[in-house]
């Protein structure tokens, strides 16, 4: 890019010399949240060897797996009828009795943070700062969901020009199913639930058939908090299990997260039965995530950030980089100081606090990933060498072209393009092309830059100059667009809506 007439946006250089320095001013959250993390002095310090012991104690202590009594397939039924009648009396509950609940549980999962930890990372595989982020989203979205409950749900009186009064008022709509993946097995399993059960309805949740424990230990604390037992019903299992729940005629609304082809066999049997009502299908799904990198980019920051981005967390982040474009000019550099990071990463069991990247979530996983990564052998860029187990190497693959990308691996896997200065519109294009629309990083100092991208990429969450992942709850509302989501935002002020029905109530005075 031609930087001597653009308009330049902040200097890296100068931004990572003040990371570490004064805050940057910024617009301070209503309430407070664990993604503001000036205001985490309540959480846990990962640098207090105490605490790490602690951590690890309690992880090599976690028993295997053991959920609490819960629903199994046969049962999907019984848990819908359940949560059918309770729903009258949930849903008549005042919004603060419900709000509070919420409040309640999050106070209470910062309270039993070391042991959710240790159960994320003995089940779900994740490093121990992963699980303390699990913590801390879940706990997030109880609290903005409880506080964007409280200022939305009461009624709303609009204009009566023909002396009616007239007023808007939103209610739950019934029975929820809530269907997670076990990537954040603890964040967007309780995200759901929350959003879902302040907004009126009782829920039926089902977490993947991976973490079911995390998601039991999670529920424990929803009754503690005073949720009703019947207006949270858990049922552990695969598939099978979330196709008899969403074909369940009692269900009137889905919140899903997972990938594409599940959402879509969702929306299908939704629609199976002509006999039952239309319900709303909220579905959060994956992405081909790519960063634009032009040469006007500081390749340190980019470098950092591709890490992050790509192979944080084992890849397995809905959000993760999966594609990077990089322009000719500065594509050689940016790859060899990229291998030099790589070789900094430290793979291994997740247990232990020095390592950055675990085994994938199971086997399965590992060999679907690891076969792909073999076939593509002569197209590896670099590799990292990977231990024994279910561990796949942060991999690095040159491809020709961005059509040759055509779905979302999600593991420790990154494919790299290179462009042609002029050729921005076309690389962009080529992406929307890809049909996804969940995140996308861009990398340049030149502002029409920023502009062109920020108005003709088709993604949910753009991320400009900083890495790709961790959005905040109430900050960064999460969520994509095109085959990667039906929207609302998941953390966002809109999210709640998805949830309720609208009831006009028009009175003669
Ligand atoms: P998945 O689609 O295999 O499973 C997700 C959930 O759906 C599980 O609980 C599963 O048991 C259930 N399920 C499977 N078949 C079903 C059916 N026919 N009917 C009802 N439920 C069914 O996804 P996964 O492997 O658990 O998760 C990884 C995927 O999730 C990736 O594609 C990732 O991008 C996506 N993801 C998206 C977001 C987002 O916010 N957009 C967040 C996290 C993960
Ligand atoms: N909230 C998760 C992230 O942004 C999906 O990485």
């Amino acid at each position: 890019a031609n930087v001597s007439d653009a308009t330049l946006l902040a200097d890296p250089a100068e931004k990572i010399a003040a990371v570490g320095g004064a805050a940057h001013p910024s617009i301070p959250l209503p309430i407070r949240l664990y993604g503001d993390t000036r205001s985490n002095s309540a959480g846990i310090d990962l640098a207090d060897e105490q605490v790490l012991a602690r951590v690890a104690g309690g992880i090599a202590a976690a028993a295997p797996p053991a959920p609490i009594a819960v629903d199994a397939a046969r049962d999907v039924a019984a848990a819908v009828a359940a949560a059918a009648k309770a729903f009258p009396a949930w849903a008549a509950t005042p919004v603060d009795v419900r709000a509070a609940a919420l409040d309640r549980l999050a106070d209470l999962l910062e309270r039993d943070c070391e042991a959710l930890m240790a159960i994320c990372v003995r089940e779900a595989r994740k490093t121990i700062p992963d699980a303390l982020g699990e913590v801390r989203e879940a706990v997030d979205f109880c609290r903005y969901y409880a506080a964007e409950a409280r200022g939305k749900f009461g009624t709303l009186v609009l204009p009566g020009p023909t002396g009616e009064r007239n007023e808007l008022r939103l209610e739950g709509r019934g029975v929820f199913a809530c269907i997670a993946p076990w990537n954040f097995p603890l964040a967007i399993f309780i995200g759901q639930v929350a959003a879902a059960l302040v907004a009126g309805n009782s829920v039926v949740a089902k977490p993947a058939p991976q973490t079911p424990a995390i998601a039991a230990a999670a529920v424990r604390l929803a009754y503690e908090a005073g949720i009703p037992a019947d207006a949270l019903r858990l049922v552990t299992g695969g598939g099978e299990v979330g196709d008899a729940l969403v074909r369940d005629p009692r269900v009137m609304g889905v919140a899903f997260t997972g990938s594409t082809a599940t959402a879509r066999r969702i929306a299908r049997a939704l629609l199976d039965d002509e006999t039952r009502p239309l319900v709303p299908l909220i579905a959060e799904t994956g992405g081909i995530n790519a960063m634009i990198v032009d040469s006007t980019a500081l390749t340190e920051q980019v470098v950092h950030d591709v890490i992050t981005s790509a192979f944080r967390s084992a890849g397995q982040r809905c959000s993760a980089l999966r594609l990077l474009l990089v322009q000719e000019d500065v594509a050689e550099r940016t790859l060899a100081m990229l291998k030099g990071a790589m070789d900094t990463l430290t793979m291994g069991d997740p247990a232990d606090p020095a390592t950055d990247i675990g085994p994938v979530i199971d086997a399965a996983a590992f060999d679907r990933l690891e076969s792909y990564r073999q076939s593509q052998r002569p197209r590896w860029v670099y590799a990292l060498p990977a231990p024994d187990g279910e561990y796949i190497a942060p991999t690095v693959i040159r491809l020709g072209s961005v059509a040759e990308l055509t779905q979302e691996w999600f593991g420790p896997i990154l494919h790299v393009v290179t462009w042609r200065a002029g050729d921005l519109p076309a690389t962009i294009a080529a992406v929307n092309a890809l049909g996804y629309g969940l995140t996308m990083g861009l990398h340049s100092r030149i502002a029409s830059v920023a502009t062109l991208v920020t108005e003709t990429a088709h993604v949910g969450n753009l991320y400009i100059n900083r890495s790709m992942i961790g959005a905040v709850v109430g900050s960064q509302p999460f969520g994509g667009e095109g085959r990667s989501g039906t929207g609302f935002k998941a953390g966002g002020p809109h999210y709640l809506l998805r949830f309720v029905h609208e009831r006009t109530v028009s009175t003669d005075t």
